[in-house]
C-alpha cells in the first residue's frame, strides 16, 4: 500500500477500506507518511468529505494509535462530556463535580483555550497550586479514590489525532465535519468513555456558526459512537452571547463555584443542569431526565457538589481557600466599568468579539505556547434581551495593562447591536440528538 495511492483514491471520490485509513494512520503516528501527504489527504477529505463508517474507522485508528484507558475496575460506566468550546464556557468545572456528586464517578481530560474560546485547564490553573499534568497512574488512582479527577489531555493517548490537529491548524483544514467528529471522539475513547455528552455550540462565538451545520456534527458524532459500540447524546446549545457573566480565567472560577454553591447566573446554571442531567442518565443513575434533573439541582443546592469540587482541587494540590474567599485567586490590579452610550433593548452581545477583547487583555492566547493572565476579563452586566439605560452598567473590565482599556472597551462596544422594540432572550438550546434520531442515516451517508 502507498500513502499517494490513498490520497488519489479519496480524490477520486471513492471511499476508502478500513485497511486504507488503518494504513494511513499508522503511517503518519510513527512518521512515515510526510506530513505534506498527510495535509494533502486532510484537504481531500475537508473538500469531499467522509461516509459515517470511514469516520468511524478514522476514529478508531486515531483512537488506537496509543493506548486505550481501561475505567472498568473504577467506573462501571465512564461518561464523559466534551463542549465544542466557546467563550465563558465554564460548564466542565460545575458539571463534573455536580455528576460526581450524584455517584456516578467523572474523569476528564480537557484542553486549553485557543484564540478567542477559553480553554478548562487554564481556568483550573487559576487556582493556585492546582496541577493539570497528571500521569495515567494518577488519573486513573484520583478517579478510583476521589471519584472526579479533571487533567490536561496526555500525548500517550489517540497521538494520531494530536499531529493531525497540529497539521489541520496550519493547512486550513480545521473546519471539516468528519476531521472534528473523529478529533473529538477518538480522544474520548482512548480516554476511556463508553458514553459521552457533545456539546455542540451553534452561533456567533462557536466553531459551528449555522444550525445545520451543527446539527450534522452533533448527529455525525452520535452516529459514529454508535457505530464504535458507544453511546452519545449530543446537544445544540447557543454561543451567539457569551455563557454566564464571566469571561476570564479566575472570573470563571468564581462564577463556577458560586454556581456549585446553589447561585450563579441562570443562563449556566441550567446548562449546567441540562448537561449533568444527560450524563447521568448516560451512566444509568437513572432512566428519568427530569429525574436526573432533580438529582443534580439538590447537588447543587445541598452542598454535595461544591464539596466534591473542593476534593477535586485538594487532591491536585490546589488551595482550597479559593472555594470561600475570592481573594486566594488572582485579581487583576484594575476593574473599570464601561457604561451604556445608549438607551434600549441589547439584540446581540457578539460572543466572538467579547472572546477576542478577554485575549487582547491577556486571558487567551494568540498561539499555542502563549503565556496567559489568569487575573484579566470581562464581566458581563448584561444578556441579551435586556433593556438597558444610558449610563447603565454594560461591562466590568478587569485589567493589569491601562494602555489596553480604550481598545478593549471600543472592542466591547463593538460587540453589541441595540433595538428600540423589545428584544427576546436568546434559547439555550436549539436540540438533542439521540442515537435513534440518527437512525435514518446510513455508513454510507457522505458528511
Ligand atoms: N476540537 C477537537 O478536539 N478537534 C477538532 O478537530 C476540533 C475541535
Amino acid at each position: 500500500m502507498r500513502a499517494v495511492d490513498i490520497i488519489t483514491q479519496k480524490c477520486n471520490r471513492n471511499e476508502l477500506t478500513k485497511k486504507e485509513i488503518d494504513f494511513f494512520i499508522d503511517g503518519f503516528t510513527r512518521g512515515d507518511i510526510p506530513d505534506y501527504q498527510a495535509a494533502a489527504w486532510a484537504m481531500a477529505i475537508m473538500l469531499l468529505g467522509m461516509s459515517m463508517r470511514e469516520t468511524t474507522d478514522l476514529t478508531l485508528a486515531m483512537a488506537n494509535s496509543g493506548e486505550i484507558l481501561d475505567l472498568s475496575s473504577v467506573v462501571p460506566i465512564a461518561v464523559d462530556k466534551h463542549s465544542t468550546g466557546g467563550v465563558g464556557d465554564k460548564t466542565t468545572l460545575v458539571v463534573e463535580p455536580t455528576v460526581a456528586a450524584c455517584g456516578l464517578p467523572v474523569a476528564k481530560m480537557s484542553g486549553r483555550g485557543l484564540g478567542f474560546s477559553g480553554g478548562t485547564l487554564d481556568k483550573m490553573e487559576s487556582i493556585p497550586g492546582f496541577r493539570t499534568d497528571l500521569s495515567i497512574a494518577e488519573f486513573i488512582q484520583q478517579l478510583g479514590e476521589v471519584g472526579l479527577v479533571l487533567t490536561g489531555q496526555n500525548d500517550k493517548l489517540a497521538p494520531a489525532d494530536g499531529k493531525l490537529y497540529a497539521l489541520r491548524d496550519v493547512t486550513g483544514t480545521v473546519q471539516s465535519i468528519p476531521l472534528i467528529a473523529s478529533s473529538i471522539i477518538s480522544k474520548k475513547i482512548a480516554a476511556g468513555a463508553q458514553a459521552f455528552v457533545p456539546d455542540v455550540k451553534v452561533g456567533l462565538g462557536a466553531f459551528m456558526k449555522n444550525l445545520e451545520d451543527a446539527r450534522t456534527l452533533a448527529e455525525t458524532m452520535v452516529k459514529i459512537a454508535h457505530l464504535s459500540q458507544r453511546k452519545a447524546v449530543a446537544l445544540l446549545s447557543d454561543m451567539n452571547q457569551p455563557l454566564g457573566l464571566a469571561v476570564g480565567n479566575a472570573l470563571e472560577v468564581k462564577e463556577a463555584v458560586e454556581t456549585l454553591k446553589g447561585g450563579g447566573p441562570a443562563d449556566f446554571r441550567e446548562h449546567c443542569l441540562v448537561i449533568a442531567a444527560y450524563m447521568l442518565v448516560m451512566g444509568e443513575k437513572t432512566g428519568d431526565i427530569q429525574e436526573a434533573r432533580r438529582m443534580a439541582e439538590s447537588a447543587l443546592m445541598d452542598g454535595r457538589a461544591v464539596d466534591r469540587f473542593r476534593a477535586l482541587v485538594a487532591a491536585q494540590g490546589g488551595d482550597t481557600r479559593c472555594v470561600d474567599d475570592r481573594g486566594i485567586l488572582p485579581r487583576a490590579d484594575l476593574i473599570e466599568t464601561l457604561t451604556s452610550p445608549h438607551a434600549g433593548f441589547l439584540k446581540e452581545i457578539h460572543a466572538q468579539k467579547v472572546g477576542e477583547t478577554a485575549v487582547l487583555l491577556g486571558a487567551g492566547r494568540e498561539k499555542k505556547g502563549d503565556a496567559i493572565d489568569p487575573a484579566v476579563g470581562i464581566e458581563l452586566q448584561h444578556k441579551v434581551g435586556d433593556f438597558v439605560s444610558k449610563g447603565d452598567s454594560l461591562f466590568r473590565i478587569h485589567i493589569n495593562n491601562e494602555n489596553l482599556l480604550s481598545s478593549a472597551s471600543q472592542k466591547l462596544i463593538e460587540a453589541l447591536q441595540w433595538s428600540d422594540q423589545p428584544v427576546e432572550p436568546l434559547p439555550q438550546f436549539y436540540g438533542v440528538v439521540q442515537e435513534e434520531d440518527t437512525s435514518l442515516i446510513s455508513s454510507s451517508t457522505c458528511i
